[in-house]
């Protein structure tokens, strides 16, 4: 009797390829039985094609049964080996974070950008022209010891301010002009409060059709203010530059304790946060400008990036202390 039960017995689809060619291939037990169809008495043929068919059509059906069976397990097998588990741990590197000046000044420009200033460069490496001369600030003019100045051997200077951007831009294009410029500047200082190397925006506007008024730089000022600081109330004071006449330094309400009064605004609710004015007529003058007018602005980066971020020590921003940087990722 031909044994159909090793069908069942197949560990892996090779193998029952295997039984199915002895059982059904070309020279199969089960072919050859057929084979022998003719050596069968008339009268018992009938009875065995049917047994045969029957065997036949058993074994396909059980090999085919045992097929799907034996592949499902293969693709089962390989999923397993495959499989990847996403909650393994891995080597993550860490992911940095800008740094909070960087951050501020990324947001500064933003703001003027969308109104069209055009934002400009110049050298940290200064000559006395640019620095000084050039904004109304003659030698031995005291305000010059208002930025107590690093001086290199060849009579350059690192800039105290971003202020000769101002100039190098009036030189180098025609009005009117609407620009910022965001940049390093370095001073003799070194507290609390003040560290050699700092940041400012330098920001100057110049018509030569339209007169700019002083109605003109408050809004500006304000409206950049209100967007940088949220809901502040915004004053300006008078004050003194020798590039701006007038001149005023503009404060915020201070943003801790809503104006109350507190250490950070030293009790006086109010927290200054640039310094502005009126483009004085002497700093046209030097540059060869003509029937213009303009305003012009300045401010210390740390300064707002400490009081956007709560930083109280202005230092901190400059020990490299990785503790820090991560609270701005
Ligand atoms: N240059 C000034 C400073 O460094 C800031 C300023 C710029 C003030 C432009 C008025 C106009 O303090």
């Amino acid at each position: 009797m031909i044994d159909l039960s090793k069908i069942q017995k197949a560990l892996h689809l090779d193998e029952l390829e295997k039984i199915r060619v002895e059982l059904l291939g070309k020279n199969g037990v089960i072919t050859k039985e057929f084979k022998r169809m003719k050596e069968i008495p008339n009268e018992q043929k009938k009875e065995f094609a049917k047994n045969l068919n029957e065997l036949k059509n058993k074994a396909m059906e059980l090999i085919a049964q045992k097929k799907s069976q034996l592949e499902e397990q293969a693709l089962e097998e390989q999923l397993q080996a495959e499989k990847i588990d996403v909650s393994l741990y891995s080597n993550r590197s860490e992911i940095g974070a800008l740094h909070p000046v960087q951050m501020t000044m990324d947001k500064i420009i933003d703001f003027f950008v969308k109104l069209n200033f055009s934002v400009e460069t110049g050298p940290l490496i200064e000559d006395d022209f640019h620095n000084f001369e050039a904004l109304n600030l003659p030698k031995y003019h005291p305000a010059r010891d208002m930025q107590d100045t690093f001086y290199m051997n060849d009579g350059m200077l690192l800039r105290t301010h971003t202020s000769p951007v101002q100039i190098r831009t009036m030189k180098k294009q025609k009005p009117p002009i609407r620009m910022i410029s965001p940049g390093a500047v370095f001073r003799r200082d070194y507290d609390l409060t003040h560290t050699p190397m700092f940041h400012q925006v330098e920001g100057l506007v110049v018509e030569d059709k339209d007169k700019v008024s002083f109605a003109n730089l408050k809004f500006m000022l304000e409206s950049f203010l209100v967007e940088m600081f949220g809901d502040v109330k915004v004053r300006f004071r008078p004050s003194f530059f020798p590039f701006t006449e007038p001149s005023a330094e503009a404060d915020i309400s201070c943003i801790f304790c809503k104006g109350e009064g507190c250490r950070v605004c030293s009790h006086t609710g109010w927290l200054e946060v640039l310094g502005c004015g009126i483009v004085d007529p002497n700093v046209f003058k030097a540059v060869g400008y003509e029937n213009v007018s303009g305003y012009a602005f300045g401010l210390g980066v740390e300064r707002f990036a400490m009081l956007m971020y709560g930083i109280n020590d202005l230092r901190s921003m400059y020990e490299g202390d990785l503790r820090l940087m991560e609270q701005f990722k």
